[in-house]
């Protein structure tokens, strides 16, 4: 029996630590995300490089931590996971497109990702762009499905939200920020602007879409997206944490890049002891968002914790 088979049973017979947990539902998004990416949703059984390459982008890696924040966020207002799952696979199609693009060499140049080559290594550059397009697109055929809910007005909300946190407003332009020659004049405040639309705009989705499945109320939602936002700027600063200090290894991906490229980060701004100090007062803001839930939030708890000491 292997960790996943054993994680699954231990479930029946006691309360699951959170690494069995983030595991547990890893596997679940794996596992569902085969199944929208399968072979037999091609035309006639065809496979084709783009399905490949996105299969490649999408399947045997990463974190899973948006997912994970939008399953558990759907689980404070009672909604089952199957029906968040859906949801949470659409938003992690959505995240590895960014990162396929992020990785280009228009962008960041990078070389590995989830300790593999890139898809523009492994493939090439063209497949590896229109890998995202579909992936982008994909993403909308999935929250648009019928299947995830039965209520249109819901899908319809999701749509809504993710097409604005990926979108000019939000997690391209942060791109289009990180990316600009603007940055060599950013300060503290400038930096953190830009991080939460590159990478806070996907996590507020994520906290936002277990919401509107729960059919949350508006003081609930509010406690969610402020938790949300602390949530993405503890996420990119232990991120650029990592860059500066962490294992390429462990990371899966090429470390000590950002300052080379000149990047805009607050590890750049206020060096290392600073950034960390930074992340623990936002830890403690995180947190404090969480107060309105009490015991109910314990997992959401969990996850900034583990956010802001991970080490991959
Ligand atoms: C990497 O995100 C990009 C950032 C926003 C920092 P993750 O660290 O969640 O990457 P994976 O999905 O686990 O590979
Ligand atoms: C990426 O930020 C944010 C995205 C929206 C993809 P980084 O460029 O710092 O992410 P890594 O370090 O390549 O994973
Ligand atoms: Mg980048
Ligand atoms: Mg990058
Ligand atoms: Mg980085």
């Amino acid at each position: 029996m292997d960790l996943r088979q054993r994680a699954a049973l231990s479930v029946s017979f006691h309360k699951m630590t959170f690494p069995q947990e983030l595991e547990r539902v890893a596997w679940a998004v794996e596992r569902r995300l085969g199944e929208l990416l399968g072979q037999d949703r091609a035309p006639a059984g065809q496979d084709t490089t783009l399905a490949q390459a996105m299969r490649y982008a999408v399947l045997g890696g990463g974190k899973r931590i948006r997912p994970f924040l939008l399953i558990q966020s759907a689980r404070l207002f009672g909604v089952n996971e199957d029906s968040a799952l859906d949801a949470a696979c659409a938003l992690e199609c959505v995240h590895c497109y960014s990162l396929v693009h992020d990785d280009l060499p228009a962008m960041d140049d990078d070389a590995l990702r989830r300790g593999r080559p890139t898809v523009h290594i492994a493939f090439d550059e063209a497949t590896a762009i229109l890998a995202g397009d579909a992936l982008l697109t994909l993403a909308f055929e999935i929250l648009s499905d019928p299947r995830l809910h039965q209520d249109p007005a819901i899908r319809a909300e999701l749509v809504l939200d993710l097409a604005k946190a990926g979108g000019w407003q939000g997690m391209a332009l942060g791109q289009a920020l990180d990316l600009s020659p603007e940055r060599q004049g950013f300060n503290p405040a400038d930096v953190a602007t830009m991080q939460a639309l590159k990478t806070g705009a996907l996590f507020r989705f994520a906290c936002e879409a277990g919401a509107v499945l729960g059919r949350a109320d508006a003081a609930d939602r509010a406690a969610l997206q402020a938790y949300a936002s602390f949530f993405g700027q503890a996420f990119q600063l232990a991120d650029d944490l990592l860059d500066a200090q962490g294992d390429a290894e462990a990371l899966g991906k090429a470390v000590a890049k950002d300052a080379g490229r000149g990047k805009a980060t607050l590890v750049a701004l206020m060096g290392v002891d600073a950034a960390r100090a930074q992340l623990g007062v936002l830890l403690e803001e995180a947190e404090a968002a969480l107060a309105p839930f009490g015991s109910r939030a314990e997992t959401l708890l969990d996850t900034v914790r583990f956010a802001v000491s991970r080490t991959r």
